[in-house]
């Protein structure tokens, strides 16, 4: 049975056994997470340890955005995550990971942080690094999972373990979508079957626009705005915050004459929900 764990001193007298893989999430446990789960028992066998994070980390919420209405599922964030193959899940509470508040010293995610997502959410980066940091030192994995969903986040926490010496392996796993093309997220719930048929058009883009990639980038980002127009013309429409094709390793956008690996990444507001999606794609 999965062990649900609610303080670091509890987390500290888990004992250790083979290797420990550690995927962190903010709960709201969807088959994206179970498939990061199943990933990470199976790069440490049987032998080796699964623990799940659960934390709603008010850091990387912005003003205005859906930190109190977050759904929390708890019971059966617990039961996903054992079915996927977590032996423990450490869900602290707010005070228990920021005893005394707000942490005063923090990680800066620098400039790759303040491109795309960031530049729609500023701070939520530093944010996302700090309690990431502070989540490693806590469970001490070997490994630990993340998902191309959330693509730039991704590549600013390589670039934490890299730039800061963390002693842990990050690997990442592929987008999990529905059998529509909408990738998992917790905040699908949010949508009506309307708000669902405009969000559709985003995974639509990115996938029509791909069929382009191999005539380089201007033809890949006509193709995905065309189809973002035509859904921005929905009933409830689709309000693009930024469609760009990047650099993997950085974010920045990619010149014309580019060639090469990139991310074509979207992020849209349908009603009041923020949807983000992205692929990985060969240009040029
Ligand atoms: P959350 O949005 O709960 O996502 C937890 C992990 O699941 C992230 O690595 C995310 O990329 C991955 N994930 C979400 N949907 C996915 C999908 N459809 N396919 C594949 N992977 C998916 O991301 C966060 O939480 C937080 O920022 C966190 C890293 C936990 C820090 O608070």
């Amino acid at each position: 049975t999965t062990q649900l764990i609610r303080t670091a001193e509890e987390l500290h007298s888990l004992p250790r056994g083979g290797r420990r893989a550690v995927v962190m999430t903010m709960g709201a446990l969807h088959e994206g997470h179970a498939t990061l789960v199943r990933e990470a028992r199976r790069l440490v066998g049987p032998e080796g340890q699964v623990v799940v994070t659960v934390f709603v980390n008010p850091l990387q919420f912005g003003a205005g955005e859906d930190l109190d209405r977050y759904p929390r599922t708890l019971d059966a964030d617990v039961e996903i995550a054992g079915r996927a193959g977590a032996d423990a899940v450490f869900a602290p509470s707010v005070d228990e990971v920021y005893p005394g508040g707000e942490p005063q010293v923090r990680i800066t995610a620098g400039p790759m942080g303040e491109r795309l997502e960031g530049a729609s959410r500023p701070g939520h980066f530093d944010g996302v690094l700090t309690v990431v940091g502070k989540l490693l030192h806590l469970t001490l994995p070997d490994v630990a999972l993340f998902g191309q969903k959330d693509a730039q986040q991704l590549a600013l926490i390589r670039r934490m373990a890299r730039d800061l010496n963390f002693p842990v392996d990050i690997v990442g796993v592929p987008t999990v979508r529905e059998g529509d093309n909408l990738a998992l997220s917790s905040r699908n719930r949010y949508l009506s079957d309307a708000d669902r048929a405009t969000a559709l058009e985003l995974s639509r883009a990115l996938l029509t626009a791909g069929a382009s990639a191999g005539e380089g980038p201007a033809p890949v980002r006509r193709s995905a705005l065309a189809v973002l127009d035509g859904a921005a013309r929905m009933e409830p429409p689709l309000r693009l915050d930024y469609l760009a094709l990047v650099d993997p390793s950085d974010f920045t956008e990619v010149p014309d004459d580019y060639s090469g690996e990139a991310i074509l990444a979207v992020a849209a507001k349908v009603g009041t929900t923020r949807l983000i999606d992205n692929i990985p794609l060969t240009v040029g």
